[in-house]
């Protein structure tokens, strides 16, 4: 209770501290403002996951907070790369880009080039940063984010390089400035961190311990975010189904999506990731009863194939998981499932392969994304002898991939005809008379409309099925 206490003094004390440190960026950035004769501009790259894009919504709302303006391009004055290390070509786009970064810091004199997230949480990304890209000014990790108002103060006033990097972390700070990019949905961060170690993965490793957030903090902030107009909130988490477990009262996510379900004016609900091995049947029961959580589970698969699962660490095999997904679609029949497969996992056969594409053909996933596995280094898999040759990887990949495509159409023909509630989302790239609306089951449809629109949960008739989405007539 003691040490609970503390950290709740402390998170006061950091927060407190932070917020000081916004108003002081502010006359950093006024300074800046007089010297250049202009508002500076400021651009936050994203790469990766939801979390990195939740965690850039607060990096540009300090921004914006302090003075700055945002831009498109990234020829501005302060540039920031919010990074992902899941898997290897996301780290050598990141290099790439930042090779463009230094040319346009070479005609502006006053640019700052920042890099954080999870790329600069491994020892190795940080002696290449160091070796080959010196013009970095500021690099900070994913543990100490909330610092950022203080890190650019500091970068600001006294110049730079800063790196600081944390190992871990006990807190963290929420209240600070946040810019979210869409006015009608939102990401609420319900936990940070990953225990599970699966063996090819490494997030656990930069993203540190699992660390579950006050349900009541939760709560307050869906309800801010739905009297700011926010309609459809997205609990997010490394492994969602584990909400709770390092708390004192040891809430479970089945009791926070319960509550969830009583905040006013949200009126859609979804969550991301949950692990199979903690998907108990009290989630399925409250999805039942719900009205306001979206038809769609996203239940990562990795592979179909017991023995593989047992070397990636999953703590499931192929029989549980398929139990557990069919259950899903005895008991709530109109859920979408889809998923994530690795495929070129060390020790991986083409038996293997096999027995993933007959969970695939079981479950009938609505949609998969399917990867080869990458070699990151610092996982035991990486470690493993029996790495799978690229020639092999890309045949199974190959294989995978078409097995999920066929099913993905399958299911989403299904809807053929039906009218369906669309939350309109934007207006389309391609089309500017269409507007680009999602169904609570995560299918996409477009429908003639404007931009008034969007924010709107409107009836769409689903038309035509053009493969993995629909062309409607809003109703
Ligand atoms: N190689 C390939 N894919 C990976 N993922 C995580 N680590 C790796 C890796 N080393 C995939 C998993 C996970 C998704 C977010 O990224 O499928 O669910
Ligand atoms: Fe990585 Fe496994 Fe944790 Fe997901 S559950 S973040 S795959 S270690």
């Amino acid at each position: 209770m003691e040490i609970r206490e503390n950290l709740a003094d402390k998170l006061a004390r950091e927060t407190k501290e932070q917020q000081a440190y916004v108003a002081q960026l502010a006359k950093e950035v006024e300074h800046l403002k007089e010297h250049l004769g202009r508002i500076p501009t400021c651009h936050v790259t994203t790469f990766g996951c939801q979390m990195n894009a939740r965690d850039s919504e607060k990096l540009l709302g300090i921004l914006l907070a302090a003075g700055y303006e945002e831009t498109e391009s990234e020829d501005a004055d302060f540039v920031i790369y919010n990074t992902c290390s899941v898997r290897e070509n996301a780290d050598q786009r990141v290099y790439g880009r930042l090779g463009v970064l230094k040319g346009y810091k070479n005609k502006n004199r006053e640019m700052k080039i920042a890099i954080c997230g999870c790329m600069t949480q491994e020892d190795i990304v940080i002696e290449k940063l160091q070796k080959s890209y010196s013009f970095v000014d500021l690099i900070f990790g994913t543990h100490n984010l909330y610092k950022f108002p203080q890190l650019m103060t500091d970068l600001l006033s006294g110049g730079g390089p800063i790196m600081d990097i944390w190992k871990d972390t006990d807190i963290t700070v929420e209240d600070l400035p946040v810019a979210r990019k869409y006015s009608y949905k939102s990401g609420i961060n319900i936990m940070y961190g990953c225990d599970n170690f699966c063996t090819y993965c490494i997030v656990p490793y930069v993203r540190g311990r699992e660390r579950s957030r006050d349900k009541d903090a939760i709560l307050e902030e869906m309800r801010k975010l739905s009297s700011d107009g926010v309609k459809e909130i997205m609990l997010l988490g490394q492994n969602v189904n584990s909400y709770g477990k390092n708390l004192p009262d040891k809430t479970t996510f089945a009791q926070l999506l319960a509550e969830a379900e009583k905040v006013e004016g949200i009126e859609r609900i979804r969550f991301m990731t949950p692990h199979p091995k903690d998907f108990s049947d009290d989630v399925i029961e409250v999805m039942k009863g719900s009205s306001k959580i979206c038809r769609h589970i996203h239940l990562p698969l990795q592979s179909g194939s017991s023995r593989i699962l047992k070397r990636m660490n999953r703590n499931y095999t192929k029989e549980q998981y398929l139990d557990l997904a069919l259950k899903i679609r005895r008991e709530l029949p109109d859920v979408a499932i889809t998923t994530d497969i690795i495929v070129g996992f060390p020790g991986e056969s083409m038996e293997d392969v096999q027995e993933t594409i007959d969970v695939i053909r079981k479950v009938e996933y609505d949609n998969a994304f399917t990867f080869q596995y990458s070699k990151r280094t610092g996982t035991p898999a990486s470690r493993f002898e029996d790495q799978v040759p690229q020639d092999m990887v890309q045949e199974g990949f190959d294989l995978v991939l078409k097995e999920v495509q066929e099913m993905a159409r399958k299911r989403t023909a299904m809807l053929q005809g039906k009218v369906e509630y669309a939350m309109v989302e934007e207006v389309n790239d391609h089309d500017p008379s269409l507007m680009t609306g999602r169904l609570s089951n995560n299918t996409i449809v477009h429908f003639k409309g404007d931009a008034s629109l969007i924010g709107q949960i409107v009836p769409v008739s689903l038309d035509v099925c053009q493969g993995f989405y629909y062309l409607g007539t809003r109703q």
